[in-house]
Protein backbone atom coordinates (compact mmCIF):
# COMPACT_ATOMS: atom_id res chain seq x y z
CA UNK A 1 0.00 0.00 0.00
CA UNK A 2 1.54 3.34 -0.96
CA UNK A 3 1.46 6.33 1.92
CA UNK A 4 0.86 8.34 -1.13
CA UNK A 5 -2.45 10.04 -0.55
CA UNK A 6 -4.97 9.39 -3.57
CA UNK A 7 -4.54 11.52 -6.85
CA UNK A 8 -5.44 11.70 -10.55
CA UNK A 9 -2.71 9.55 -12.32
CA UNK A 10 0.50 12.52 -13.64
CA UNK A 11 1.40 10.65 -17.02
CA UNK A 12 2.46 13.63 -18.87
CA UNK A 13 5.80 13.48 -19.98
CA UNK A 14 7.76 14.71 -16.70
CA UNK A 15 6.98 15.42 -14.00
CA UNK A 16 6.01 11.72 -13.53
CA UNK A 17 4.52 9.42 -10.97
CA UNK A 18 7.04 8.40 -8.22
CA UNK A 19 8.31 5.18 -6.44
CA UNK A 20 7.61 5.54 -2.63
CA UNK A 21 10.87 5.13 -1.53
CA UNK A 22 12.20 7.84 -3.57
CA UNK A 23 9.57 10.34 -2.52
CA UNK A 24 10.27 9.00 1.38
CA UNK A 25 14.35 9.77 1.07
CA UNK A 26 13.17 13.29 0.56
CA UNK A 27 11.98 13.76 4.04
CA UNK A 28 15.06 13.58 5.78
CA UNK A 29 16.42 15.49 8.80
CA UNK A 30 18.03 18.82 7.77
CA UNK A 31 21.65 18.00 7.23
CA UNK A 32 24.77 20.43 6.10
CA UNK A 33 25.90 19.33 3.10
CA UNK A 34 29.47 20.10 4.16
CA UNK A 35 29.06 17.20 6.71
CA UNK A 36 30.46 13.35 5.88
CA UNK A 37 27.05 11.83 6.09
CA UNK A 38 25.82 13.80 3.15
CA UNK A 39 29.14 14.60 1.20
CA UNK A 40 28.66 10.66 1.18
CA UNK A 41 25.40 10.42 -0.23
CA UNK A 42 26.31 13.16 -3.25
CA UNK A 43 29.66 11.52 -3.65
CA UNK A 44 27.45 8.33 -4.31
CA UNK A 45 25.30 9.53 -6.26
CA UNK A 46 27.82 11.45 -8.50
CA UNK A 47 29.27 7.86 -8.89
CA UNK A 48 26.40 5.76 -9.36
CA UNK A 49 25.52 8.36 -12.30
CA UNK A 50 28.16 7.36 -14.35
CA UNK A 51 27.02 4.04 -14.41
CA UNK A 52 23.35 5.26 -15.29
CA UNK A 53 25.18 7.12 -18.52
CA UNK A 54 27.04 3.90 -19.20
CA UNK A 55 30.80 5.90 -19.15
CA UNK A 56 33.45 4.13 -17.01
CA UNK A 57 35.93 6.56 -18.65
CA UNK A 58 37.77 7.80 -15.78
CA UNK A 59 37.84 11.29 -17.71
CA UNK A 60 34.25 11.79 -17.65
CA UNK A 61 32.70 14.66 -15.41
CA UNK A 62 29.16 14.18 -13.92
CA UNK A 63 27.41 17.41 -12.27
CA UNK A 64 24.44 17.44 -10.48
CA UNK A 65 23.15 21.33 -9.63
CA UNK A 66 20.03 22.60 -8.39
CA UNK A 67 17.84 23.84 -10.93
CA UNK A 68 16.30 22.54 -13.83
CA UNK A 69 17.11 20.88 -17.21
CA UNK A 70 17.06 24.40 -18.91
CA UNK A 71 20.30 24.89 -16.43
CA UNK A 72 21.90 22.16 -18.58
CA UNK A 73 21.44 24.54 -21.41
CA UNK A 74 23.51 27.37 -19.89
CA UNK A 75 25.73 25.39 -18.55
CA UNK A 76 26.83 24.25 -21.96
CA UNK A 77 26.36 28.13 -23.43
CA UNK A 78 27.87 29.87 -21.02
CA UNK A 79 31.20 27.17 -20.79
CA UNK A 80 31.46 24.91 -23.91
CA UNK A 81 31.37 27.75 -26.82
CA UNK A 82 32.35 31.33 -27.15
CA UNK A 83 30.69 34.31 -28.51
CA UNK A 84 30.05 34.51 -32.50
CA UNK A 85 31.55 30.91 -32.47
CA UNK A 86 28.96 28.47 -34.22
CA UNK A 87 25.91 25.89 -33.55
CA UNK A 88 24.28 23.43 -35.13
CA UNK A 89 21.23 22.87 -33.37
CA UNK A 90 19.24 19.53 -34.71
CA UNK A 91 15.58 20.61 -34.57
CA UNK A 92 12.74 17.97 -33.88
CA UNK A 93 10.41 19.99 -31.76
CA UNK A 94 9.99 22.79 -29.44
CA UNK A 95 12.85 22.14 -27.24
CA UNK A 96 15.06 22.92 -30.36
CA UNK A 97 13.60 26.35 -30.54
CA UNK A 98 14.51 26.64 -27.05
CA UNK A 99 18.50 25.19 -26.84
CA UNK A 100 18.96 27.35 -30.23
CA UNK A 101 17.59 30.56 -28.02
CA UNK A 102 19.51 29.91 -24.72
CA UNK A 103 22.75 29.40 -27.12
CA UNK A 104 21.88 32.97 -28.78
CA UNK A 105 21.62 34.77 -24.68
CA UNK A 106 25.56 33.95 -24.96
CA UNK A 107 26.36 35.54 -28.30
CA UNK A 108 26.58 32.07 -30.41
CA UNK A 109 25.74 31.88 -33.61
CA UNK A 110 22.93 28.88 -33.27
CA UNK A 111 21.69 27.66 -36.54
CA UNK A 112 18.93 25.50 -36.71
CA UNK A 113 18.81 22.28 -38.87
CA UNK A 114 15.09 21.78 -39.17
CA UNK A 115 12.49 19.01 -40.01
CA UNK A 116 8.60 19.03 -40.50
CA UNK A 117 6.63 18.28 -37.98
CA UNK A 118 6.82 14.74 -36.51
CA UNK A 119 10.37 14.57 -38.45
CA UNK A 120 14.05 14.98 -38.17
CA UNK A 121 16.68 15.93 -39.59
CA UNK A 122 18.44 13.34 -42.50
CA UNK A 123 22.26 12.42 -41.74
CA UNK A 124 22.59 13.96 -45.55
CA UNK A 125 21.38 16.76 -43.93
CA UNK A 126 23.20 17.02 -41.43
CA UNK A 127 26.72 16.03 -43.08
CA UNK A 128 25.99 18.83 -45.20
CA UNK A 129 25.49 21.76 -42.66
CA UNK A 130 28.86 20.41 -40.79
CA UNK A 131 30.48 20.37 -43.67
CA UNK A 132 29.62 23.75 -45.04
CA UNK A 133 30.48 25.46 -41.84
CA UNK A 134 32.34 24.03 -39.19
CA UNK A 135 30.57 24.01 -35.77
CA UNK A 136 31.81 24.14 -31.94
CA UNK A 137 29.06 22.30 -31.09
CA UNK A 138 26.12 20.41 -32.41
CA UNK A 139 22.89 20.04 -30.34
CA UNK A 140 20.72 16.55 -30.98
CA UNK A 141 17.54 16.72 -28.68
CA UNK A 142 17.46 12.93 -27.99
CA UNK A 143 13.51 13.17 -27.27
CA UNK A 144 11.59 16.28 -28.31
CA UNK A 145 9.21 16.33 -25.62
CA UNK A 146 6.80 18.91 -27.40
CA UNK A 147 6.90 16.14 -30.72
CA UNK A 148 8.12 12.69 -28.91
CA UNK A 149 10.29 12.36 -31.99
CA UNK A 150 13.00 9.93 -31.41
CA UNK A 151 16.39 11.30 -32.70
CA UNK A 152 18.98 8.85 -33.54
CA UNK A 153 22.04 9.94 -31.38
CA UNK A 154 24.01 6.67 -31.93
CA UNK A 155 24.30 7.11 -36.13
CA UNK A 156 24.51 11.32 -35.63
CA UNK A 157 27.25 10.73 -33.47
CA UNK A 158 29.43 8.25 -35.36
CA UNK A 159 28.30 11.34 -38.33
CA UNK A 160 29.96 13.83 -36.85
CA UNK A 161 33.48 12.10 -35.39
CA UNK A 162 33.87 11.17 -38.83
CA UNK A 163 33.01 14.78 -41.16
CA UNK A 164 33.97 17.22 -38.08
CA UNK A 165 35.71 15.25 -35.30
CA UNK A 166 36.55 18.64 -33.56
CA UNK A 167 32.27 19.17 -32.99
CA UNK A 168 31.37 18.74 -29.80
CA UNK A 169 28.05 16.30 -29.43
CA UNK A 170 25.88 17.43 -26.98
CA UNK A 171 23.04 15.46 -26.35
CA UNK A 172 19.43 16.98 -24.49
CA UNK A 173 18.24 13.93 -22.85
CA UNK A 174 15.78 15.47 -20.70
CA UNK A 175 13.19 13.16 -22.16
CA UNK A 176 15.76 10.44 -22.61
CA UNK A 177 18.25 9.64 -20.13
CA UNK A 178 16.23 6.30 -17.76
CA UNK A 179 14.12 5.05 -20.06
CA UNK A 180 16.04 5.20 -23.74
CA UNK A 181 19.47 3.59 -24.31
CA UNK A 182 22.36 5.95 -24.22
CA UNK A 183 25.74 4.77 -24.48
CA UNK A 184 28.20 7.64 -23.63
CA UNK A 185 31.47 6.37 -24.07
CA UNK A 186 30.46 3.68 -27.01
CA UNK A 187 29.16 6.43 -28.89
CA UNK A 188 31.67 8.87 -27.80
CA UNK A 189 29.38 11.64 -26.83
CA UNK A 190 30.91 14.80 -25.27
CA UNK A 191 28.00 15.95 -23.19
CA UNK A 192 24.20 14.78 -22.15
CA UNK A 193 22.13 16.94 -20.05
CA UNK A 194 19.15 15.68 -18.29
CA UNK A 195 16.67 16.89 -15.37
CA UNK A 196 15.46 14.84 -12.04
CA UNK A 197 11.70 14.73 -12.83
CA UNK A 198 11.71 12.86 -16.12
CA UNK A 199 12.43 8.96 -16.37
CA UNK A 200 14.79 9.12 -13.61
CA UNK A 201 12.22 9.54 -11.58
CA UNK A 202 12.59 12.13 -9.06
CA UNK A 203 10.79 15.10 -8.00
CA UNK A 204 12.09 18.02 -10.25
CA UNK A 205 15.00 20.43 -8.85
CA UNK A 206 18.15 18.91 -10.60
CA UNK A 207 19.93 19.22 -13.20
CA UNK A 208 22.08 16.40 -14.23
CA UNK A 209 25.06 16.20 -16.03
CA UNK A 210 27.66 14.06 -17.84
CA UNK A 211 30.70 15.49 -19.96
CA UNK A 212 33.42 13.91 -21.59
CA UNK A 213 36.96 14.57 -21.42
CA UNK A 214 37.36 16.23 -24.72
CA UNK A 215 34.55 18.77 -23.06
CA UNK A 216 35.77 19.27 -20.11
CA UNK A 217 39.51 20.45 -22.28
CA UNK A 218 37.27 22.47 -24.12
CA UNK A 219 36.07 24.39 -21.16
CA UNK A 220 39.38 24.27 -20.08
CA UNK A 221 41.16 26.07 -23.44
CA UNK A 222 39.12 28.51 -23.41
CA UNK A 223 39.59 32.27 -24.55
CA UNK A 224 37.31 34.25 -22.20
CA UNK A 225 36.18 33.53 -18.58
CA UNK A 226 32.62 31.48 -18.78
CA UNK A 227 29.81 33.88 -19.34
CA UNK A 228 27.92 32.72 -16.50
CA UNK A 229 28.65 32.80 -12.57
CA UNK A 230 25.88 30.41 -11.12
CA UNK A 231 26.28 28.10 -14.31
CA UNK A 232 29.82 28.43 -14.46
CA UNK A 233 32.08 25.02 -14.75
CA UNK A 234 34.91 26.99 -12.79
CA UNK A 235 32.87 27.29 -9.80
CA UNK A 236 31.38 23.55 -9.88
CA UNK A 237 34.01 21.31 -11.16
CA UNK A 238 35.92 21.61 -8.33
CA UNK A 239 33.06 20.56 -5.62
CA UNK A 240 32.01 17.88 -8.10
CA UNK A 241 35.38 16.19 -7.82
CA UNK A 242 35.64 16.92 -3.80
CA UNK A 243 32.35 15.38 -3.66
CA UNK A 244 33.20 12.73 -5.66
CA UNK A 245 36.26 12.27 -3.70
CA UNK A 246 34.06 12.45 -0.96
CA UNK A 247 35.66 15.83 0.50
CA UNK A 248 33.66 18.49 2.24
CA UNK A 249 33.05 21.94 -0.62
CA UNK A 250 31.07 24.61 -0.78
CA UNK A 251 30.17 26.85 -3.87
CA UNK A 252 26.17 27.42 -3.58
CA UNK A 253 23.97 25.43 -1.67
CA UNK A 254 22.95 21.48 -2.70
CA UNK A 255 19.42 20.68 -2.00
CA UNK A 256 19.79 18.01 0.42
CA UNK A 257 16.68 16.00 0.35
CA UNK A 258 16.68 16.23 -3.33
CA UNK A 259 20.00 14.21 -3.35
CA UNK A 260 18.45 11.80 -1.40
CA UNK A 261 15.94 11.21 -3.33
CA UNK A 262 18.08 11.15 -6.41
CA UNK A 263 20.36 8.49 -4.81
CA UNK A 264 17.40 6.48 -4.19
CA UNK A 265 16.17 6.81 -7.62
CA UNK A 266 19.79 6.41 -9.48
CA UNK A 267 20.63 3.20 -6.82
CA UNK A 268 17.35 1.40 -8.05
CA UNK A 269 17.65 1.80 -11.64
CA UNK A 270 20.76 0.95 -11.55
CA UNK A 271 20.63 -1.93 -9.05
CA UNK A 272 18.94 -4.41 -12.16
CA UNK A 273 20.14 -4.11 -15.93
CA UNK A 274 19.46 -0.99 -17.78
CA UNK A 275 18.70 -3.06 -20.77
CA UNK A 276 15.97 -4.87 -19.05
CA UNK A 277 14.60 -1.05 -17.82
CA UNK A 278 15.10 0.41 -21.69
CA UNK A 279 13.66 -3.19 -23.10
CA UNK A 280 10.41 -2.60 -20.51
CA UNK A 281 9.97 1.16 -21.45
CA UNK A 282 9.87 0.10 -25.44
CA UNK A 283 7.74 -2.43 -24.75
CA UNK A 284 4.97 -0.59 -23.09
CA UNK A 285 5.59 2.37 -25.37
CA UNK A 286 4.77 -0.56 -28.19
CA UNK A 287 1.17 -1.56 -26.50
CA UNK A 288 0.35 2.33 -26.13
CA UNK A 289 1.45 2.94 -29.76
CA UNK A 290 -1.05 -0.25 -31.19
CA UNK A 291 -3.55 0.90 -28.43
CA UNK A 292 -3.37 4.68 -30.15
CA UNK A 293 -3.74 3.42 -33.78
CA UNK A 294 -6.54 0.48 -33.04
CA UNK A 295 -8.47 4.12 -31.63
CA UNK A 296 -7.98 4.76 -35.40
CA UNK A 297 -5.19 7.38 -34.63
CA UNK A 298 -1.88 8.93 -35.97
CA UNK A 299 0.90 10.14 -33.70
CA UNK A 300 2.96 13.53 -34.59
CA UNK A 301 6.00 11.06 -35.44
CA UNK A 302 4.62 8.84 -38.28
CA UNK A 303 8.01 6.52 -38.98
CA UNK A 304 8.03 3.80 -36.50
CA UNK A 305 12.23 4.75 -35.87
CA UNK A 306 11.51 8.53 -35.54
CA UNK A 307 9.08 7.09 -32.31
CA UNK A 308 10.27 7.64 -28.64
CA UNK A 309 10.23 5.10 -25.97
CA UNK A 310 8.49 7.80 -23.13
CA UNK A 311 6.24 8.65 -24.42
CA UNK A 312 3.41 9.60 -27.26
CA UNK A 313 2.13 12.54 -28.78
CA UNK A 314 -1.64 11.83 -30.08
CA UNK A 315 -2.91 13.34 -33.53
CA UNK A 316 -6.67 14.31 -33.08
CA UNK A 317 -8.84 14.11 -35.75
CA UNK A 318 -10.09 17.64 -37.29
CA UNK A 319 -12.71 19.09 -35.35
CA UNK A 320 -11.50 17.53 -31.79
CA UNK A 321 -8.95 19.89 -29.65
CA UNK A 322 -7.24 18.79 -26.58
CA UNK A 323 -9.40 20.99 -24.77
CA UNK A 324 -12.47 18.21 -25.72
CA UNK A 325 -10.54 15.11 -24.29
CA UNK A 326 -8.21 16.20 -21.36
CA UNK A 327 -11.19 17.21 -19.09
CA UNK A 328 -12.97 13.74 -20.33
CA UNK A 329 -9.31 11.86 -19.23
CA UNK A 330 -9.33 13.87 -15.63
CA UNK A 331 -12.77 13.11 -14.88
CA UNK A 332 -11.54 9.20 -14.95
CA UNK A 333 -8.45 10.03 -12.92
CA UNK A 334 -6.12 10.39 -15.99
CA UNK A 335 -3.52 13.35 -16.26
CA UNK A 336 -1.89 14.31 -20.18
CA UNK A 337 -0.42 16.92 -21.18
CA UNK A 338 -1.90 19.10 -24.25
CA UNK A 339 0.56 19.48 -27.22
CA UNK A 340 3.32 22.18 -27.25
CA UNK A 341 4.43 22.38 -31.11
CA UNK A 342 3.56 26.48 -31.42
CA UNK A 343 2.17 25.73 -34.71
CA UNK A 344 -0.04 23.00 -33.92
CA UNK A 345 -0.10 22.70 -29.70
CA UNK A 346 -4.48 22.55 -30.12
CA UNK A 347 -4.30 19.94 -32.25
CA UNK A 348 -3.02 17.01 -30.21
CA UNK A 349 -2.00 15.71 -26.93
CA UNK A 350 0.95 14.12 -24.83
CA UNK A 351 0.71 10.81 -23.10
CA UNK A 352 3.88 10.03 -20.80
CA UNK A 353 4.97 6.70 -19.86
CA UNK A 354 8.35 6.90 -18.16
CA UNK A 355 9.75 5.52 -14.62
CA UNK A 356 7.31 4.25 -11.85
CA UNK A 357 4.47 4.06 -14.07
CA UNK A 358 6.29 1.40 -16.53
CA UNK A 359 8.55 -0.41 -14.06
CA UNK A 360 6.19 -1.32 -11.20
CA UNK A 361 4.37 -4.22 -11.39
CA UNK A 362 2.40 -3.35 -8.57
CA UNK A 363 1.04 -0.17 -10.58
CA UNK A 364 -1.63 -0.48 -13.37
CA UNK A 365 -1.39 3.11 -14.68
CA UNK A 366 -0.83 2.62 -17.91
CA UNK A 367 -3.80 0.03 -18.67
CA UNK A 368 -5.66 2.18 -16.38
CA UNK A 369 -4.86 5.36 -18.89
CA UNK A 370 -5.37 3.41 -21.96
CA UNK A 371 -8.96 2.54 -21.45
CA UNK A 372 -9.36 6.14 -20.06
CA UNK A 373 -7.96 7.43 -23.43
CA UNK A 374 -10.42 5.14 -25.47
CA UNK A 375 -13.87 6.48 -22.97
CA UNK A 376 -12.75 9.69 -23.12
CA UNK A 377 -12.01 9.62 -26.89
CA UNK A 378 -15.28 8.07 -27.81
CA UNK A 379 -17.16 10.75 -25.22
CA UNK A 380 -15.71 13.63 -27.15
CA UNK A 381 -16.48 12.70 -30.36
CA UNK A 382 -20.09 12.17 -29.55
CA UNK A 383 -20.17 15.33 -28.11
CA UNK A 384 -18.64 16.94 -31.29
CA UNK A 385 -21.54 14.79 -33.43
CA UNK A 386 -18.65 13.29 -35.33
CA UNK A 387 -17.57 9.91 -36.22
CA UNK A 388 -13.84 7.88 -35.07
CA UNK A 389 -11.83 7.24 -37.70
CA UNK A 390 -11.58 3.01 -37.13
C1 LIG B 1 13.69 17.72 -24.16
C2 LIG B 1 13.65 18.75 -23.09
N1 LIG B 1 14.68 19.57 -22.93
C3 LIG B 1 14.71 20.51 -21.99
C4 LIG B 1 13.66 20.67 -21.13
C5 LIG B 1 13.72 21.72 -20.08
O1 LIG B 1 13.72 21.12 -18.82
P1 LIG B 1 13.12 21.87 -17.55
O2 LIG B 1 11.68 22.14 -17.81
O3 LIG B 1 13.37 20.88 -16.44
O4 LIG B 1 13.89 23.12 -17.37
C6 LIG B 1 12.54 19.84 -21.23
C7 LIG B 1 11.38 19.99 -20.36
O5 LIG B 1 10.38 19.35 -20.45
C8 LIG B 1 12.55 18.86 -22.24
O6 LIG B 1 11.51 18.04 -22.38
Amino acid sequence: MSFQAPHNTLLIPGPIELDDVVLQSMAHYPESHVSPAFVKTFGETLTLLRRLFQTTNPASQPFVISGSGTLGWDMVASNLIEKGEDALVLHTGYFGDSFAACLETYGVRATQLKAPIGDRPSLEEIQRALVETPRKVVTITHVDTSTGVLSDVKAIAELVRRVSPDTLIIVDGVCSVGCEEIAFDAWDLDAVLTASQKAIGCPPGLSIMMYSGRAMDRFKSRRTPPSSYYASMANWLPIMQNYEALKPSYFATPPTQLIHALHTAVTKITSKQLAERFAIHSQTSDRVKAAVAKLGLTQLAVKPENQSHAMTAIRLPPGLTSADVLPGLLKRGVIFAGGLHREIAPTYIRFGHMGASVTDPGRDDIEKALVALEDAYIEALRAKGLQGQS
